[in-house]
């Protein structure tokens, strides 16, 4: 038996510029904070950096073709700041625009349509070296960068994505410090959080004063799929404190023009607030056209019994101001990231982010699964494991479809094997298996099941 998908629902995949493009220092590229991250020796597993990538900056083509083969509706890239705006200021690089023409130019010719992500983690290094993040110039920046893309390639491109998982951004490279640029201020990192905040509504709006009407604009968060470890009160608090931080921080402002009264107080030992000013909420709550949620794996909290360090002493973590947490594995399978596989988690956000913002579409932007892939003696790689996995998750899209939930799409995470941030190339989410050392691409048997259901529009169940 099989159950269809709406008409017109985008099957895709999806990639980040920094994890496949390679050719680092290629047509006026400048280093991002990614590059000087992982050549600083202790920072990425194995000293992996992202020169080479999956070289798709020199294999676009053939990668397209593969999208093609595939049978896929949609394809969700993103773009390097460093490679089209080298200093993170002033004139767009035509070098570096003309690779993303071509990809997208390539794209419409296969009947693949582009979904463009403008900022997936990889700012330029000079935007740092004056800030970051934490200054509220670099939201700015940021709109003037969104402007020069959007300028370039608001003719072929309909779908835009201003910010790739701004929580990672704010909290894995500023509070953390395991991403880049790798510090670790609790301060600094809610103020990351809010000019990235800022930068979406700066960029939103920088878009729609350049972009032709049919254009649609969306923001792709990691909102965390959070339960309570028990019913009880303590546990709970635990569990609201984690949405706070990881969830409303994004969705307060962007959706409703508000941060959340319990985040403010929650965090108020760290900071003041003082950086949101005048009217930036507002800017914020700029109207989108659909909300991307990247969904992987549900997080289990519970209050932690032992007092929580003091802010800024202790081990540093992502989770600035929520206070004594443990976290949990849930029970059941995990991937090769240790990460519990539980499709509910994404109909439960499906679910939230229908009630909590009616009319608002939704698209999953990404979702999928790291398991040690091998080739086998034939050169097959089977990946089972993939399959099952993508097949739960496809089927709690279609149970919060069939509950009202207006999802337009979905795009596997990743078309290919790729750069997986701090542990290199040793995680494979790829539906395509790539040889690092010839950078053959070979399609692992989720590649061929998931094309059948993109080509058909079916799942099989
Ligand atoms: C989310 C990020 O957007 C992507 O870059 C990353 O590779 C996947 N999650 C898997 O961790």
């Amino acid at each position: 038996m099989t159950v269809d998908f709406p008409p017109g629902f985008l099957f895709g995949a999806a990639t980040a510029a920094y994890q496949v493009e390679g050719a680092a220092g290629e047509d006026g590229r400048t280093p991002s904070i990614w590059d000087t991250f992982s050549r600083t020796p202790g920072r990425v597993l194995g000293g992996d950096t992202g020169d080479t990538a999956t070289d798709h900056y020199h294999r676009r083509a053939e990668d397209v073709r593969l999208m093609a083969e595939l049978g896929l509706g949609a394809y969700r890239f993103s773009v390097s700041w460093p490679r089209v705006q080298p200093t993170g200021r002033g004139p767009a690089s035509p070098r570096g625009l003309d690779f993303y023409r071509a990809l997208v130019d390539d794209l419409l010719d296969h009947g693949v349509q582009p979904m463009l992500t403008l900022y997936h983690w990889d700012l330029p290094q000079e935007l740092e070296d004056a800030g970051g993040w934490p200054e509220r110039d670099t939201a700015h920046r940021f709109a003037d960068y969104a402007r020069l893309v959007g300028e370039a390639l608001g003719d072929r491109v309909e779908l835009w994505t201003t910010l790739n998982e701004p929580w990672c951004s704010a909290f894995l490279g500023y509070a953390a410090g395991v991403h880049a640029p790798g510090r670790t201020d609790d301060e600094a990192a809610l103020r990351a959080a809010h000019h990235l905040n800022l930068a979406h509504g700066l960029g939103a709006r920088a878009l729609r004063a350049v972009l032709p009407s049919r254009a649609r604009l969306s923001v792709a968060l990691n909102p965390a799929a959070v339960r309570a470890r028990t019913p009880s009160p303590a546990d709970q608090d635990a569990a609201r404190r984690v949405d706070a931080l990881a969830t409303r921080i994004f969705t307060g402002p962007m959706l409703r023009g508000a941060y959340p009264e319990d985040l403010l107080a929650d965090t108020a030992a760290i900071t003041d607030w003082s950086f949101v000013r005048g009217d930036d909420t507002d800017v914020i709550r700029h109207p989108l056209d659909a909300l991307g949620i990247n969904y992987y794996s549900p997080t289990v909290v519970s209050a932690a019994t032992d007092n929580p360090p003091a802010p800024g002493q202790g081990e540093p973590s992502p989770w600035p101001g929520a206070g004594g947490v443990a976290f949990h594995r849930p029970p059941g399978k995990l991937t090769a990231m240790d990460w519990a596989v539980d499709p509910t988690g994404l109909y439960d956000l499906l679910t939230r982010f229908t009630r909590e913002a009616p009319g608002l579409p939704l698209i999953v932007t990404e979702n999928g699964a790291a398991y040690d892939d091998k080739p086998g003696a034939d050169g097959a790689v089977d990946d089972p494991e993939r399959i099952a996995y993508l097949h739960a998750h496809l089927e709690a899209v279609l149970r919060a479809l069939g509950e009202g939930a207006d999802v337009r799409g979905y795009f596997l995470w990743s078309l290919l094997d790729n750069f997986e941030w701090a542990y290199g190339y040793s995680k494979r989410f790829g539906a395509v298996y790539v040889d690092y050392a010839t950078q053959a691409r070979t399609p692992k048997s989720s590649a061929r099941w998931y094309a059948r259901v993109a080509r058909t529009g079916r799942l099989p169940i």
